[in-house]
């Protein structure tokens, strides 16, 4: 629970980095062995964007970066902090958001990354959210990005299908009013699941070589069942956490922005928290799951769409590797 010293957050603006290239299900049935249905009925996932040949995560991300600046009103060099959550950075040393500074023209402010997987965004949200409210920085620019079809295998079924590139970003400032903004954000980790969800190869444990491409280290290795099962599990406890701790019940929130992983994850959400799906936004069939981006992307074109008014209690929620979860609970 936030302490009441603290300056209240709001996000001020939201923007969306999306490759054009447009992979659908019927395009993977001719690269491995998989169709249509199987993936519309055990994922929800239609389509998903990969990025073009020379196209780097750090693009993705400044596209997202300067849509979420123009919509909150604020210019890149007014920007006081960048912070960005991503597992496929453009490299491993330096920071990935140290390239995003660059290309949109922010000033030298302290920019960087967090290894938060799916739930990246929503860490970075808490971050900044901590930096704002103790009135050190105004305006920081939380970005969630993933360029993961560099790290899938091509030929895994069980993987390649799940995943999308693509960024979004939001650009947050101190709120001017008690009740408006962030009111609480819940971030765990429980080390004893990163087995789960892994890219072993390319740190120290596997340094880069010729043996860990050959054993394609390099790239996703998912326990998707477990993984399913965590999901559902941490995300409806976080959710019934923030909401308990601010004094609201789940008939109360208006829309739900959970993380897109997977069809079936969300329904398992909606049971658990007694939340009704009709109150979740959901894009995954257009965009399959884009780790970090995907709650910023939803929330983008929730708000393009007129689906987010002022006053509206939305419940934000994500689960990924480590297994990191966070919820959060914003009064737009
Ligand atoms: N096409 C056709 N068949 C497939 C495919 C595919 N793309 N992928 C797997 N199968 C097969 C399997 O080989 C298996 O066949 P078998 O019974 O002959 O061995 C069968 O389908 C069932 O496989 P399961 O893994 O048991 O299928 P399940 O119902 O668990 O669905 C899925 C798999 C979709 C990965 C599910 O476990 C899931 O959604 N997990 C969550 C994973 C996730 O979202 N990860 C993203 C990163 S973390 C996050 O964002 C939360």
């Amino acid at each position: 629970m936030r302490n009441d010293n603290v300056m209240r957050t709001k996000i001020a603006g939201v923007g969306k980095g999306v490759p054009e290239k447009v992979l659908t299900n019927l395009d993977l049935e001719k690269m491995v062995d998989t169709s249509d249905e199987w993936i519309t009925e055990r994922t929800g996932i239609k389509e998903r964007h990969v990025a073009a040949e020379g196209q780097v995560t750090s693009d993705m991300a400044a596209e997202a970066a300067r849509e979420a600046c123009r919509a909150a009103g604020v210019k890149p060099e007014e920007l006081d902090c960048i912070v960005l959550g991503t597992v496929t950075p453009d490299m491993p040393m330096p920071a990935t958001a140290a390239f995003v500074q660059q290309k949109i023209g922010a000033r030298s402010i302290p920019a960087f990354d967090i290894s938060a997987a799916c739930a990246g965004w929503l860490f970075g949200l808490g971050v900044a959210d901590g930096l704002i409210g103790r009135g050190n920085f105004k305006r920081v620019l939380v970005i969630g990005v993933e360029l993961l079809s560099r790290v899938l295998d091509w030929s895994d079924r069980n993987t390649c299908v799940l995943f999308g590139d693509a960024a979004g970003a939001a650009v947050l400032v101190p709120s001017e009013s008690e009740g408006q903004g962030i009111l609480d954000v819940e971030m765990r980790t429980d080390g004893a699941q990163a087995v789960h969800l892994e890219i072993p190869g390319g740190g120290s444990v596997h340094p880069a070589s010729h043996k860990t491409v050959d054993e394609k280290l390099h790239i996703v290795h998912m326990n998707g069942r477990q993984i399913f099962t965590h999901a559902v599990r941490n995300m409806s406890a976080a959710s019934a956490t923030v909401l308990e701790r601010c004094g609201y019940k789940p008939e109360d929130v208006t829309t739900v922005f959970a993380h897109q992983a997977n069809m079936r994850i969300l329904e398992g959400v909606s049971q658990r928290t007694g939340i009704g799906l009709e109150r979740f936004f959901i894009n995954i069939q257009r965009y399959g799951n884009t780790s970090s981006a995907s709650i910023p992307i939803a929330l983008s074109e929730a708000l393009a769409e007129g689906k987010v008014k002022q006053g509206d209690l939305l419940l934000l929620t994500a689960l990924g590797a480590g297994v990191s979860w966070a919820s959060a609970l914003v009064r737009w």
